[in-house]
């Protein structure tokens, strides 16, 4: 498996291209089932949406990328159709689940196995079912496979979602652009990249409104050629620039739209980071004296869960005492062992991280555990005294494209061995 050795305490300096939303791209990806010919533009290629791209070519999808322009094109034409997800690719990729809506929405029936849980949670999908079935989908659950069927097609319908989920939002939305009358979905989740997915579909000529939390989808949808370019990957952007107010001179974070971080950039200013903001690149610089702040993870448009693990790195930097509580996720604090064996002062209680600061950082082998808590270690390793290794990058490369590439650029001293 391969390491990330990390020399810390440099001073980065320079700008960064921040990629395309993965949580937007994935959505979208799993929609192309849904026409016949897309062009999605500003993809990240990250080890997820490649996982995703292999999974919609074992539908029968053909797809056609192009790294030098950032783009992949995806033909469905609807010839030898494998309305089946499999375990060895949902396993790895657990949004791999967002075939079920477009499938039984267009051809009625669907087997998608269960994903199964990861190192933040068992991540259930309980929500994705039950919208489904308020749809009119018949679902049966055998042998570690979702096994969905509507043989007269899905009709619409009205319902609450009891609690707010992305992934339920999503799987749902794409349900429904097939449903028969109107789908009135309330409770929904608003995350930017549901607003992106929705944006796309638009273009396919679904009539969906979003007001609130509440989501109307008039079954209209036509087939054609269309391209789509994806938001700014706004957890990628947060991380950055909280890499730069803990390490750079100046860091220019550029292709961003800065509208999408309100809350982010709010934290940080409270926290003493120094920021200058543009509609679409944010400049950020190492910050002296950080105050300490207490934080709580939300749903869009409070602070994000996926960028809990890395404020925490600033939060070791800040003077007192922070506290993060995570609402989202019940295990989603598997970085703290690990920057505790770094030297950061970090007890929890109750689901609530209690950081003291300001603590100096020392290198160390430490093992990442999921996506965003290795890069909280990545963070951590760039401001600790000597070499930091990290073990099981894999993680990363499920969601960050280029990160050593983009740090090194910036004076990082990073190795992957
Ligand atoms: C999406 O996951 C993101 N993944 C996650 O990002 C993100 O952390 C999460 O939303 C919350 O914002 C993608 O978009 C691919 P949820 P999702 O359904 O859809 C519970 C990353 O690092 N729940 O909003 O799986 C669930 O257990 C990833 O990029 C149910 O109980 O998240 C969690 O506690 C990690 N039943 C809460 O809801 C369900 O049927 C929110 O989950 C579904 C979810």
């Amino acid at each position: 498996m391969q390491k990330l050795i990390i020399d810390g305490k440099k001073i980065l300096s320079g700008s960064i291209n921040i990629s395309g939303s993965k949580n937007s791209a994935l959505p979208i990806l799993a929609a192309t089932i849904l026409n016949n010919h897309t062009t999605i533009k500003n993809i990240p290629f990250v080890n997820d949406i490649l996982t995703m791209l292999n999974l919609l070519r074992f539908i029968g999808l053909k797809y056609k990328i192009s790294k030098k322009k950032n783009l992949v094109e995806v033909i469905n034409s609807n010839t030898n159709i494998n309305t089946v997800a499999p375990y060895k690719l949902v396993k790895t990729m657990r949004a791999g689940i967002l075939v079920l809506g477009p499938l039984l929405a267009k051809y009625r029936r669907a087997k998608v196995s269960l994903p199964g849980g990861c190192a933040i949670g068992t991540r259930p999908v309980d929500l994705h079912l039950f919208a489904l079935k308020k749809l009119g989908a018949k679902i049966k659950i055998k042998n570690g496979y979702i096994f969905a069927s509507a043989i007269n097609g899905l009709r619409g319908t009205r319902f609450k979602f009891p609690t707010i989920s992305v992934g339920a939002t999503e799987n749902t939305i794409l349900a429904a652009v097939q449903a028969k009358g109107v789908t009135i979905i309330d409770n929904c989740a608003v995350e930017p990249e549901i607003k992106d997915l929705i944006n796309f579909l638009k273009k396919l000529g679904v009539n969906i409104k979003i007001k609130g939390r509440q989501i109307t989808i008039k079954k209209i949808i036509k087939e054609k050629k269309i391209s789509h370019k994806i938001i700014c990957d706004r957890i990628e952007l947060g991380t950055y620039l909280i890499c730069g107010a803990l390490t750079a001179k100046k860091l220019k974070l550029k292709n961003v739209d800065s509208d999408l971080v309100k809350k982010e950039i709010k934290t940080l200013k409270k926290m003493g980071v120094k920021l200058n903001v543009n509609k679409n690149f944010i400049e950020v610089f190492k910050s002296i004296n950080i105050k300490k702040i207490n934080i709580k993870t939300e749903p869009y448009p409070g602070f994000p869960s996926d960028l809990q693990a890395q404020i925490m790195i600033l939060m070791t930097q800040a003077k007192g005492l922070s506290k993060i509580k995570e609402n989202i996720f019940e295990n989603r604090f598997m970085h703290v062992p690990e920057l505790k064996r770094m030297g950061a002062k970090i007890e929890i209680r109750n689901n609530i991280a209690y950081i003291s600061g300001p603590c100096y950082l020392n290198g160390a082998e430490v093992m990442a555990t999921d996506l965003r808590a290795s890069v909280s270690l990545v963070l951590a390793a760039l401001i600790a005294d000597k070499r930091t290794k990290i073990n099981r990058i894999y993680h990363l490369d499920r969601g960050y494209q280029d990160l050593e590439k983009k740090l090194i650029k910036c004076n990082a001293r990073i190795k992957r061995i």
